[in-house]
């Protein structure tokens, strides 16, 4: 039966029941979007892991269907583990996907190996039955990698040779690699001598994803483009989801980061709160690249088992790249969103005068869509304060959204009671740091909840400000237990998990606030009440 609580999610993926983690496999085939995702049918706790599969006509109305893969070779034996689907000749997709087995090995000692799998029957638009490939595993580990550490294929792109690449995960020592792999065939793989990418210290590199991005327009390329007018984006998951954007040279498959002395590891981050192996597709039907991510519990295992149920899915972004950088992302919650919107307000010109807090009117529920644009007042005033890459979430932290600024901080509390007792906090604070003006954007979990044992962390990040920008911007998603921060147009994006005991459901409010001494005004708001998605024909 389906677990029924006030945590579970109204319009972001999740499967019936039980433990999920990494999106994988995602793509279009005959008009139906395909996703799969690692899954543990018995327990609400990682383990036994399979391929969860489901359907949709717009990423958001889900049919859970047949779980497409699970454990029963040699070589898979216990777990079919992350990986990714290429749409290969006649646009046929194959899957390729981690065997973890323990074959030909002690019990303790498990190896992991890349495998294919094809659909039974091409006819069929939902790929209801998979097939594993007979000549599987396809690739072993190679000599000088830790079979441990060597997983999780990336879907794979022809070269101008004719010849399928792709890469998988894995590391030496301490040096985070994506091995790059080609094949005349897909079925026989050769791992090219040195690796599309290496970075020093940083471990294991998970969940490797490459693909282009155009320089010139939002659209999104398939993920064998390559030439003129594109460059390349290379993501890895170690703690974080970190990615960097380059120049892919066909001919000789090197990758040129932009920004090759990065401070972060391989560089910029996805997401600056919880999110993680992540994995992007090709929608050829509306021409862009779609990013799903995995977004676990904040609540602990033992509450996931009396839950019954453990993680959900990033609300889908559509991903490009960002004309004023030339090197980062922009991330935004696809269109379709807006076929859940129900009533709105909507405000313009509000001022928020010092220490205000203020009840936004109209709205209410835990099913929220916000956007807001305020005007940046004259920052001469700005506190001083010394922002960087490694202390912006320890500043979002430690000056939290209670305590009283300059400018800022000011912004929402989402999912908050009556009494304020219970919030999410999304704020701003401008900030002169030593190297110029800057803008922190937070989500300050603490006061999130009034039960304990839950992890409150609060996350964030900055932005430099230039004096030319009068104003900052930011989208807020709410739905029940997650709460998803899309700042400056897209530029910072923070997703945090939360537990509300009282401000579920309807009672839940959000807010307006500014706890700094200079007032600001809030230029636009439009906020919506968001319907539940029909998940196989049942509103949730
Ligand atoms: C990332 C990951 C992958 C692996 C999968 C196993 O979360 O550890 O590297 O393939 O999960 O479920």
């Amino acid at each position: 039966s389906k677990p029924h609580n006030v945590q579970r999610v109204a319009f972001h993926f999740q499967p019936i029941k039980n433990w999920m983690n990494d999106p994988n496999g995602p793509m279009l085939y005959k008009g139906y979007y395909h996703f799969f995702y690692q899954w543990n049918p018995y327990a609400a706790v990682w383990g036994n892991i399979t391929w969860g599969h489901a359907v949709s006509k717009d990423l958001i109305r889900w049919h859970h269907l047949e779980v497409a893969l699970i454990p029963n070779q040699w070589y898979d034996l216990y777990g079919c583990w992350s990986g990714s689907a290429t749409l290969v000749e006649e646009g046929k997709p194959i899957i390729t996907y981690t065997g973890w087995s323990n074959a030909s090995h002690s019990e303790d000692h498990k190896v992991q190996m890349q495998a294919l799998a094809m659909p039974a029957d091409y006819g069929d638009p939902l790929l209801r039955k998979w097939v594993k490939a007979p000549g599987n595993p396809i690739i072993t580990a190679p000599q000088g990698i830790d079979s441990n550490f060597f997983r999780d294929p990336t879907t794979a792109w022809k070269g101008a040779d004719g010849k399928w690449r792709m890469l998988v995960g894995s590391k030496e020592n301490m040096t985070g690699m994506a091995l790059l792999y080609r094949s005349p065939d897909f079925l026989n793989w050769r791992k090219a001598i040195t690796p599309l990418h290496s970075v020093n210290g940083t471990g294991m590199w998970e969940c490797p994803d490459f693909y282009p991005v155009s320089i010139s327009d939002t659209y999104g390329l398939n993920t064998s483009a390559y030439g003129q007018g594109v460059m390349h984006v290379l993501k890895v998951s170690f703690v974080h989801d970190y990615y960097t954007v380059g120049t892919y040279i066909t001919s000789n498959d090197t990758f040129l980061p932009v920004q090759s002395n990065l401070d972060v590891g391989i560089g910029l981050r996805y997401d600056y709160g919880k999110y993680y192996a992540s994995k992007s597709f090709f929608d050829a039907n509306k021409n862009r690249r779609i990013l799903f991510g995995w977004v676990n519990e904040s609540d602990g295992e033992a509450a996931d088992i009396s839950k019954g149920w453990a993680s959900v899915q990033a609300f889908p972004r559509k991903v490009w790249l960002d004309k004023e950088t030339n090197c980062s992302l922009l991330h935004w919650p696809i269109e379709e969103l807006e076929s859940l919107h129900r009533s709105k307000v909507t405000l313009d010109s509000v001022s928020l005068w010092k220490g205000s807090v203020t009840v936004v009117e109209g709205i209410k529920g835990a099913q929220l869509d916000v956007e807001a644009t305020f005007d940046l007042p004259e920052i001469n005033d700005a506190e001083i304060m010394d922002v960087s890459a490694e202390n912006a979430q320890l500043m979002c932290s430690e000056k939290g959204a209670s305590r009283n600024g300059v400018i800022g901080p000011f912004g929402f509390l989402v999912l908050a009671t009556d009494d304020e007792m219970e919030h999410t906090a999304i704020f701003f604070v401008v900030v002169n740091s030593k190297d110029g003006w800057k803008v922190l954007v937070c989500s300050d979990q603490s006061r999130s909840s009034l039960a304990t044992n839950l992890d409150k962390t609060t996350y964030g990040s900055f932005s430099n400000l230039s004096g030319s920008q009068t104003s900052v911007s930011v989208r807020i998603l709410v739905d029940n237990s997650i709460v998803e921060t899309f700042a400056l147009g897209g530029k910072i994006c923070i997703t945090s998990r939360v537990y509300p005991k009282n401000a579920v459901g309807e009672a839940a409010r959000l807010f307006l606030f500014n706890n700094g001494t200079v007032p600001i005004r809030m230029n636009s708001l439009i906020a919506r009440e968001l319907a539940g998605a029909k998940i196989d024909g049942i509103e949730s």
